[in-house]
């Protein structure tokens, strides 16, 4: 059963501003039009995605959230979608990873093995688009209530950050530092990193 924040949050993401990260990196694309989303939520990106031509693998720990997007898009035979954890997950061979928001909490110590399955799934080209929580947001202080959303949270340093994209061409790289309400209607202070890069 999730918490009710959790589904405050898909109510107020479904149907969210797709970020520039992701119009970018969609038109950066070269290989077949074939993309993961990692901790797909109430399904924005997979939207966009699906609309813009992709084939799209989406899956999410949460059971809310996959059902949410099996009858959002049970018309559309190209979204495939599965109920997993980042470390359970079997990632298909994809030209497009994407990860918005969604490392945020994937458990540090599974971090390293995700990351390789990112790495592995991608061909020579391939591109990721995605976010990571860096020290100062909220999430990352002692007001975060692990009850009300996901357990853990991954924070990343700037250099940390960097320093995983070693073997990737980084193509946009940007600090976001904002305060405001966020879904849901708490005050937050966000501070994320966000990448889009290419394997090289
Ligand atoms: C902040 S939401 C972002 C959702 C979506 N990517 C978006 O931008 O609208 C984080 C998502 O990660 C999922 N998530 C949390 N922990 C996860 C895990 N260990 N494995 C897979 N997904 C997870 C949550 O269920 C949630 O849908």
């Amino acid at each position: 059963m999730p918490s009710a924040a959790i589904s405050k949050y898909f109510d107020a993401t479904e149907n969210r501003n797709i970020r520039d990260d992701l119009i970018f990196a969609v038109d950066k694309v070269t290989g077949p039009k074939v993309a993961v989303d990692c901790g797909c939520g109430a399904g924005a990106d997979i939207q966009y995605l699906a609309s813009n031509g992709f084939a799209v693998y989406g899956f999410d720990v949460e059971e809310e959230a996959i059902l949410r997007c099996k009858e959002r898009f049970k018309d559309i035979q190209s979204v495939k979608l599965s109920r997993s954890s980042f470390s359970q997950y079997e990632f298909p061979n994809v030209s497009l990873v994407v990860a918005d928001a969604s490392f945020f909490f994937c458990p540090k110590s599974e971090f390293p093995s995700v990351w390789r399955k990112v790495y592995d799934c991608l061909p020579q080209g391939g591109i990721f688009s995605g976010s990571f929580l860096g020290p100062d947001d909220t999430m990352a202080s002692s007001k975060y209530n692990p009850d009300d959303f996901w357990p853990e949270v991954a924070v990343f340093g700037e250099d940390e950050v960097k320093k995983l994209f070693a073997k990737y061409q980084v193509l946009r790289f940007n600090e976001h530092r904002t305060s405001g309400a966020a879904p849901g209607g708490d005050l937050h202070d966000w501070h994320i990193y966000s990448v889009v890069a290419k394997k090289t």
